[in-house]
């Protein structure tokens, strides 16, 4: 197994390329299952998640071919409607693959993603929602197991929760489904926005984009042909690259990043002294030498993100007073926490309230990282940590980050990956 060495204390400085979204690239691939034709997409981060699901297309019978950033998908072949346990523990995503499967072919079977490091996660709502388009569902055996022999109607949903996930796969279930369907509570995160921009560009007609109500005029099965496909630039993992300036307290360039899609992000560490030269795709950082505290709830977009939170907990450990920073989208999303008292943090939590002490300095530990973003908070804090700080388990950051230690090595840091 890998881990990260990092030898705290390194200034960064330049620029960093952001790779494309991991979030919005696997909605993306799931749609690609409306289609018989080829599909080509491009910007494709370089990360286990993405290969992962292109797997899984491959096991359904797709023809896949991958190349680091690109990838020309074609499913007019696929023989099998069945995602297995195997690939759907890996990753729980994988779960998007059901309302396209259900809407092309009229029935599937999908492994129950279960639960994972910060939380339960359930999927009630896309299931509740498929029902109400006239799916019928059974959970036997560990898999959700989904018919609709004369494919899914349009229906009216409503959604107790604002879920991306859920949003996601009734948007794609709704693209092949007869009739109209309305989604009202929707998600409307740039990943959202961008799935519901390549199904209209390949002729659904769908009124709402970017609002929290949907309106999808399906085809009644008619497969989509979908123009080529560029990924939004990941805003989680750009935020990552401010927060790394910022507690570095260093000065470096992103380049080919939306500034929209992180204004919250920025306007946070505005807030914490950090200001910014922002251009069309470029965002400069200038630090500042006394990090102010930070209080912060995660939300919805265009909310505080919760992909977000571990990293803004990592800077604001070495602010000059108190910070709060409260979870309200998973329950137990706070597994960095211990990781970070280890390198010498002074963080309290009380339910989903953390309350980050300022300390004087951190000294360098071996950790573990728990999960995605939690493992991006412990690479950060290792990087002002006196001495050396081992992240080990990083094949959660090897999910979604692509090339974080080549990245931030390039930026000056001083980074290796060593095997166990
Ligand atoms: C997506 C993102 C993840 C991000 C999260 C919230 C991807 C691949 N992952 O995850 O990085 O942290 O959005 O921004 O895009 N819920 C239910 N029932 C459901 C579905 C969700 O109760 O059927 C709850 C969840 O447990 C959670 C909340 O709704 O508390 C939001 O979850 P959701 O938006 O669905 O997250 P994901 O799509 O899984």
């Amino acid at each position: 197994m890998d881990y990260l060495q990092i030898k705290g204390g390194a200034k960064l400085q330049g620029n960093v390329t952001i790779s494309g979204s991991k979030n919005a690239a696997l909605p993306i691939i799931a749609a690609t299952l409306l289609s018989d034709k080829e599909a080509t997409l491009t910007n494709l981060p370089n990360v286990v998640d993405i290969r992962t699901l292109l797997k899984l297309l491959k096991m359904l019978g797709g023809e896949v071919e991958h190349d680091n950033t690109v990838a020309k998908i074609n499913n007019a072949s696929i023989n099998s409607t069945k995602a297995v346990y195997t690939i759907v523990s890996q990753m729980r995503a994988s779960i998007l693959v059901l309302g396209p499967l259900l809407a092309r072919f009229g029935e599937c079977e999908v492994s129950l993603p279960g639960g994972c490091a910060i939380g339960q996660r359930p999927i009630d709502l896309h299931l509740k929602a498929l029902e109400a388009m006239g799916a019928h569902i059974e959970i036997k055996g560990g898999y959700v197991h989904a018919e609709a022999p004369d494919g899914l109607h349009g229906a009216k949903i409503i959604f107790d929760k604002v879920t991306v996930g859920g949003t996601e796969n009734i948007v794609m279930a709704a693209a092949l489904a007869k009739g109209v369907t309305t989604i009202i509570n929707a998600a409307k995160e740039p990943e959202v926005v961008q799935l519901c921009e390549m199904i209209r560009d390949a002729g659904v007609e769908m009124e709402g984009v970017g609002t929290d109500t949907l309106i999808i005029h399906g085809t009644d099965r008619k497969p989509l042909k979908f123009k080529d496909t560029t990924v939004i630039p990941d805003r989680i993992e750009a935020g990552t690259y401010l927060c790394a300036a910022a507690i570095t307290k260093s000065s470096i360039t992103l380049d080919k990043v939306n500034a929209e899609h992180i204004r919250t992000s920025i306007s946070k560490l505005e807030s914490m002294g950090c200001s910014f030269d922002i251009k069309k795709d470029e965002i400069t950082i200038y630090p500042t030498e006394t990090i102010k505290p930070v209080s912060l709830i995660t939300m919805e977009y265009p909310g505080f993100p919760t992909d977000m939170q571990a990293q803004f907990m990592a800077v604001a450990v070495i602010a000059n007073g108190e910070s709060l920073i409260e979870e309200r989208l998973f329950e137990n999303r706070f597994m960095h926490v211990s990781e970070l008292n280890r390198l010498g943090a002074d963080i309290w939590l009380k339910g989903n309230i953390a309350a980050v002490h300022p300390v004087q300095e951190l000294y360098g530990a071996d950790v573990m990282a728990t999960d995605l973003r939690a493992s991006s908070a412990l690479v950060l804090a290792g990087l002002v940590a006196n001495g050396t700080t081992n992240v080990h388990r990083i094949y959660h950051l090897d999910r979604g980050y692509d090339n974080l230690e080549g990245k931030l090595a390039q930026l000056g840091a001083d980074i290796v990956r060593l095997k166990e």
